[in-house]
């Protein structure tokens, strides 16, 4: 379904008169299934997010190409509603000024429903990402970390898009809501059999949701394995994060 191929970027170094570039990402190439979980691990740094944004087609490769269903991604009619997003900060993915239901409204304007099946569809997502109605009519700054990206993945799956690009989506949430959250993206992917591309620096939050994950250093792919498998797993980086969870 997502396909990426032989995918490099780079960006200018500092500075106006610079002529410096810094290569960030090196011959990327995977794949992703539809339905699948595909985590991308990787210490800070390692070109993660860069990743991500490529594949939301929000920034083009320097080279090398990505296909979802078959056509590029920097095509706006090949991903709309079709990818969507959930980044770190949730303080931030949300506009301050619009209640839940108004964050909600906003993508699913994109899909010209009538207006009692849009009414629905927010009762159902709300079910869904565990708030109860009357969170509708909250603002932003009424919401806990953990409720606020409960709003933010509801966001993104109120098109019921077919891929879900998660960056560092739970990194920022402490323990026990982490899990919840982890749960709540677990069981939203059985109801709606997208596919989540998992990007995060926690070996042990990839390990829990994915069915694969793809170690990434310096911009390039070290390893992609599956999660059953990552006790062998040979990246050097990827071993000392996971003797670092073990310990
Ligand atoms: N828009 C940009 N302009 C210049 N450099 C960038 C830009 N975005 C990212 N970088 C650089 O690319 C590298 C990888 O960043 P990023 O993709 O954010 O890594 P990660 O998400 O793994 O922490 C970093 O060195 C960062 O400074
Ligand atoms: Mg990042």
């Amino acid at each position: 379904m997502l396909i990426v191929d032989r995918v490099e970027k780079s960006y200018k170094k500092d500075g106006i008169f610079s002529r410096e570039r810094q290569q960030v990402l090196r011959d990327i190439s995977f794949t992703c299934g539809q339905g699948e979980c595909l985590g991308v691990i990787g210490e800070s740094g390692s070109g993660k997010s860069t990743l991500g944004r490529l594949l939301l087609g929000i920034e083009k490769p320097d080279r090398g190409t990505i296909l979802f269903e078959g056509r590029r991604v920097e095509e706006r009619r090949a991903r709309l509603g079709k990818i969507s997003a959930v980044f770190q900060d949730y303080t931030s993915s949300i506009n301050p000024f619009y209640t839940v239901e108004e964050a909600l409204l906003e993508p699913l304007q994109l899909l010209s429903l009538p207006q009692r099946e849009v009414q629905n569809r927010i009762d159902r997502l709300l079910h869904q990402v565990g708030l109860a109605p009357s969170y509708r009519k909250k603002y932003p700054h009424e919401l806990s970390g953990g409720e606020a990206q409960r709003v933010c993945i509801a966001r993104a799956v109120a098109t019921e898009p077919k891929c879900i690009i998660l960056d560092e989506a739970v990194s920022s949430l402490d323990g026990s809501v982490q899990l919840q959250v982890l749960d709540l993206l677990h069981s939203l992917r059985t109801i709606y059999g997208m596919s989540y591309l998992f990007i995060t620096h926690d070996i042990q939050a990839a390990a829990y949701i994915c069915d694969r994950v793809m170690i990434i250093h310096s911009g390039q792919i070290e390893e992609i394995i599956s999660v059953e498998q990552l006790n062998d797993v040979q990246s050097l980086y990827a071993r000392k994060l996971l003797q670092r969870v073990i310990m």
